[in-house]
């Protein structure tokens, strides 16, 4: 059954585009939860809907790229809810690099559109996502404008995914919510084994209707509780509405500031 969910997904118009990983990946999964492939293959459907379809619509997408074209980044960037909602970027990055240093490349785990901000700052980075449509748009961008930036497609949850380090800072933003809804643990496993000294990995603290009761307090506890050993938080801050963590691997010293406190440890 997991086969023919997967051609189904592959060739629809709405998937074609996604990572191959996850459309095998969320197939299996169904097949493994179904008895019945029609039941099997709206599962499959659904979860794919929720893991990507709140964030970008594909007219969205190609707004985005004909902004770009046009030189307004900012307005390319707003097609994007994630990056929506950062605005403006500037100060966000400004923020960032005070506290955790400039860095000269960055890996950006789930990427979204944001590969283009840093690389129009000049700095190396590679992006990867599950999102088809927004990889090739952006590597057209970057090879067309000649950005030091690579998209790749890649899905979090499966072996293999990551680029080859060594990175200066590795950014997973809004990101682990989403990757521990789609598998237990996945969280933790993936800051574990992340290519860099440091990373900022940050959370949103309103939904996208705009609802924020206790989303601060919530991640905060949920991310410090699972934080592995080998990992210390060194800042932590709150912009607009989005919490951000700083954090370096143990005996990795920064000029930015000393850990605050290790894996399981308190603020
Ligand atoms: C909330 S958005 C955050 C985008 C970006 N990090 C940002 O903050 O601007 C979540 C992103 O995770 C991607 N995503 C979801 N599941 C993923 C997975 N298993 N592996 C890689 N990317 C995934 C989605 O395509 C989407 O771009």
């Amino acid at each position: 059954m997991t086969n023919s969910i997967y051609e189904k997904l592959a060739e629809s118009k709405k998937y074609a585009a996604l990572c191959p990983d996850t459309l095998r990946r969320v197939a299996e999964d169904c097949a493994r939860r179904y008895k019945k492939p029609k039941e099997a293959e709206k599962a499959a459907r659904e979860t794919l809907h929720g893991i990507t379809g709140a964030f970008m619509r594909p007219e969205e997408l190609k707004r985005a790229e004909e902004r770009l074209k046009a030189g307004d980044m900012e307005g390319a960037l707003e097609m994007h809810a994630s990056t929506r909602e950062r605005k403006p970027l500037g100060a966000f990055y400004e923020a960032l690099f005070a506290r955790a240093g400039r860095p000269g490349r960055v890996l950006d785990v789930a990427c979204g559109l944001n590969p283009i901000y840093l690389a129009a700052m000049g700095i190396s980075v590679i992006g990867v996502d599950i999102a088809g449509g927004q990889i090739e748009m952006m590597n057209r961008w970057a090879s067309a404008g000649g950005y030091p930036m690579e998209a790749r497609l890649g899905d979090a949850l499966c072996p293999g995914f990551l680029p080859e380090g060594p990175f200066d800072l590795t950014l997973a933003m809004k990101l682990l919510p989403v990757l521990e809804n789609q598998k237990k643990g996945a969280a933790a496993a993936l800051i574990e084994g992340l290519p860099s000294e440091k990373a900022a990995v940050t959370f949103p603290t309103r939904t996208l209707s705009g609802r924020g009761v206790g989303m601060e307090r919530h991640y905060s506890q949920w991310f410090e509780g699972l934080l592995p050993e080998k990992w210390a938080i060194f800042d932590r801050y709150v912009q607009n509405d989005e919490l951000i963590y700083l954090i370096q691997r143990n005996g990795g010293g920064t000029d930015h500031g000393e850990a605050v406190c290790g894996g399981h440890a308190h603020r």
